[in-house]
């Protein structure tokens, strides 16, 4: 098996999903679900994670998503994922949904834009040390930037409320 490298460009793991929504993807009001959605984001995220990493890797979290407009039955989503930022054994990976309108020529409908971390594990489900990512084009440097903003959030929120619940249980 080849060896993984220590870094690698986010151009060559980039990848593009589409998908033509059918009748059994609808929710109470017609529309795609949401939770349809959710599911080919994280696959087409997992594939992204796992080739950057050469190997497994597993969703540790997934940021709030927010949905801009409805897709309807029919509509074609186009998935875009790539990896934004790489940690030691952790990944960002941001994928962009758009949608074509069924019975229209136009411009493609922003969906929604999501962001998932993936930690790379060896066979034991143990982190693994991931490649680093090379961002290469001003767009790519700018979403680097923007993970890592990201990161410092989730990091922050999440000590906080550890913080928090040890306070509560010493009833401070
Ligand atoms: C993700 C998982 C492997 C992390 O294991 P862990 O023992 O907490 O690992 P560590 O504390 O050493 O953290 C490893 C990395 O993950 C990151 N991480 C862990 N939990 C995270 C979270 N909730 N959000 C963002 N990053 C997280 C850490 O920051 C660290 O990043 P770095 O190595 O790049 O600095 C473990 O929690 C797990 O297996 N979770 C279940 C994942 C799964 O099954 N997903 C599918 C859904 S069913």
């Amino acid at each position: 098996m080849a060896s993984t490298p220590s870094s690698r460009p986010t151009s060559v793991t980039r990848l593009s999903l589409s998908h033509i929504t059918a009748q059994n993807e609808t929710n109470l009001l017609g529309t795609v679900h949401g939770g349809v959605i959710m599911t080919l984001v994280d696959s087409v995220a997992g594939v992204v994670a796992a080739r950057h990493s050469g190997g497994a890797a597993v969703t540790a979290s997934m940021d709030e998503m927010v949905f801009l407009v409805p897709v309807r039955v029919g509509d074609v989503i186009h998935l875009s994922g790539q990896v934004n930022w790489t940690g030691r054994s952790s990944m960002e990976v941001g994928v962009r949904i758009t949608a074509d309108r069924w019975d229209a020529v136009g411009p493609e409908v922003h969906v929604a834009s999501a962001y998932l971390v993936f930690v790379a594990v060896d066979e034991h489900g143990k982190p693994r040390e991931v490649p680093q990512v090379i961002a290469e084009t001003d767009e790519e440097r700018r979403r680097l930037r923007e993970a890592e903003i990201r990161r410092d959030h989730r990091l922050a929120r999440r000590a906080a409320i550890i913080e928090s619940r040890k306070a509560g249980e010493a009833g401070t």
